[in-house]
C-alpha cells in the first residue's frame, strides 16, 4: 500500500513522548508528578454534568447542525459579548471539536503548499506540524526573554514575506503565559492592511490569568481599533480550559464572515458536528461565569503557593495568564533542559516539558534551550510536592 506523501511528514508531538516514559515509571509502582501535559485536573462542574445527562435522558443523540445549534451560537455570541464587551451574531461563530481541530480546519481552509505561516516559538507544536503536513513553510518568530516572551512585532515584520498567508498567535500563550498588548495589535493590523495575510488567534487560555485585567483578545482587540468587521481575522477557544471538560471537545471560532462561510462548507465535509448532549453541557458551561471565576481562583491559589517556592533556585516568575510556569534552569546545566528534565525525573519523579522540545532551533539558537515548562494541573498539594521535589533536586 502507499500512504500519500503528506502522511510521511506526521510525526509524534513531543509532550506526548515524554508522557510515555513517565507512563513506563509509573508501571514499575513509582509515584511520578505529571507537569508535562496541559490537561486540566480539575473537577468538572456539577452543572455542566448534569447538563448532558438531561440531555441524554430527552434524546439528545441525534446528528447535530454542522455550525452548532442555533441558541448554542447564540449563548456563545452572548458568551463573547459579555467577556470580552463587544457584540458578534450567532452568524459569526462556528461550533467545533475543540481547539485543536479549529487550528487545524482553519489552516486546511486558508494555507496552500508553498505558502509561508509564521506563528510564536517556543508554541504550541501543533501549529508547525499543521504547517509542515500542509506542505507550507513554517516561519518561527523567536519569542525572548528581553520583549517579555510576547510576540515581537519587530521580528515579525522582518519576517513578513509576498507568501506570507496566515500568521497564529496565541494570546496567552504556551508556554510562556504572555499576553499581547493593544499596540501590538495595532501595528499587526497595519502591517496586515499591507501584506494581506489571514490572522488565527488562540486564544484557549484567555480565561486564567493572575492580573486584574483580562487578556485582551483579537475580536476585542480589532472592535477597540474600529476593525469591527474582523476582516481577516479567527479567533477561536474551547471550553477545555474555561470548564475543565478538555475531553467533551467543545469550542468555537469566531470572526470574519467571508472566511467563516468558506469553512462552514469545509466543516459540512467532516462529519465532526457536535452532539445535542455536548451542546447542552457546552451552552450550561458558556453561559455560566461563577465556575470559572472560582476556577481561576483555584489557579491563582495555586501559583501563589508554588511560585515562590521555586523563585529561590529556578528562573521563574509569575505569568500575565496560562497555567505554565515558564522558568530557566540553573546555570549549572548550560542550557541542557533535556539533561534537567530527565535527571528531575529519574531522580524525583516530576515529570517537566524541556523547553526546547517546544521551540525551533533557528539561525543556530533555540529559544527554548535553557527552560522547562512546567503546567500546574494537578491539585495545589501534589504541585507544591512537586516544587519541593524541585527544589531539593537543584539543591542536591
Ligand atoms: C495553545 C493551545 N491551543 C489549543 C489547545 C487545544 O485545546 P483543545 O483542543 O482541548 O481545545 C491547547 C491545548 O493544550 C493549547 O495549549
Amino acid at each position: 500500500m502507499q500512504i500519500a506523501e503528506r502522511m510521511t511528514r506526521i510525526g509524534i508531538e513531543s509532550a506526548f513522548e515524554v508522557l510515555q516514559r513517565a507512563r513506563a515509571l509509573e508501571a514499575q509502582g513509582k509515584h511520578v508528578i505529571h507537569l508535562e501535559i496541559g490537561q486540566p485536573d480539575f473537577p468538572t462542574p456539577a452543572h455542566i454534568k448534569e447538563a448532558a445527562k438531561r440531555a441524554l435522558d430527552e434524546g439528545w443523540t441525534g446528528y447535530g447542525p454542522t455550525p452548532g445549534f442555533p441558541d448554542f451560537r447564540e449563548a456563545i455570541a452572548d458568551y463573547i459579548s459579555t467577556s470580552r464587551g463587544i457584540r458578534v451574531s450567532g452568524q459569526n461563530v462556528v461550533v467545533v471539536p475543540g481547539g485543536k481541530p479549529i487550528m487545524f480546519f482553519a489552516m486546511m481552509a486558508v494555507v496552500e503548499p508553498g505558502d509561508e505561516v509564521i506563528y510564536p516559538n517556543p508554541g504550541f507544536p501543533i501549529y508547525e506540524s499543521v504547517i509542515n503536513f500542509l506542505g507550507a513553510t513554517p516561519v518561527p518568530v523567536p519569542l525572548v526573554e528581553s520583549r517579555g516572551f510576547s510576540f515581537d512585532l519587530d521580528t515579525f515584520e522582518a519576517k513578513l514575506s509576498p507568501k506570507t498567508k496566515m500568521v497564529i498567535l496565541n494570546s496567552p500563550g504556551n508556554p510562556t503565559g504572555a499576553v499581547m498588548p493593544l499596540d501590538d495589535w495595532a501595528k499587526l493590523f497595519a502591517l496586515q492592511d499591507r501584506y494581506g495575510f489571514t490572522i488565527a488567534s488562540d486564544e484557549c487560555y484567555s480565561e486564567i490569568y493572575f492580573r486584574e485585567e483580562p487578556p485582551l483578545g483579537g475580536l476585542e482587540a480589532a472592535a477597540k481599533l474600529g476593525r469591527g468587521d474582523f476582516r481577516k481575522l479567527v479567533a477561536f477557544t474551547s471550553l477545555s480550559k474555561r470548564s475543565n471538560v478538555p475531553g467533551m471537545r467543545s469550542g468555537f471560532v469566531a470572526g470574519d464572515a467571508a472566511i467563516l462561510k468558506q469553512f462552514l462548507l469545509y466543516r459540512t465535509y467532516h462529519g465532526s458536528a457536535m452532539s445535542g448532549t455536548v451542546a447542552a453541557a457546552s451552552i450550561a458551561a458558556w453561559s455560566d461565569e461563577l465556575h470559572v471565576v472560582d476556577n481561576r481562583a483555584q489557579y491563582r491559589a495555586k501559583f501563589a503557593a508554588v511560585t515562590p517556592l521555586l523563585e529561590p533556585v529556578l528562573d521563574v516568575r509569575l505569568p500575565d495568564a496560562s497555567f505554565y510556569l515558564w522558568a530557566g534552569i540553573p546555570p549549572a546545566w548550560q542550557g541542557d533542559d533535556a539533561a534537567f528534565a530527565r535527571a528531575l525525573y529519574a531522580q524525583y519523579n516530576v515529570t517537566v516539558l524541556p523547553g526546547s522540545y517546544l521551540a525551533r532551533e533557528v539561525g543556530g539558537a533555540n529559544p527554548g534551550r535553557g527552560r522547562i515548562r512546567m503546567a500546574l494541573v494537578a491539585d495545589t498539594a501534589e504541585c507544591t510536592e512537586a516544587a519541593q521535589r524541585i527544589v531539593n533536586f537543584i539543591q542536591n
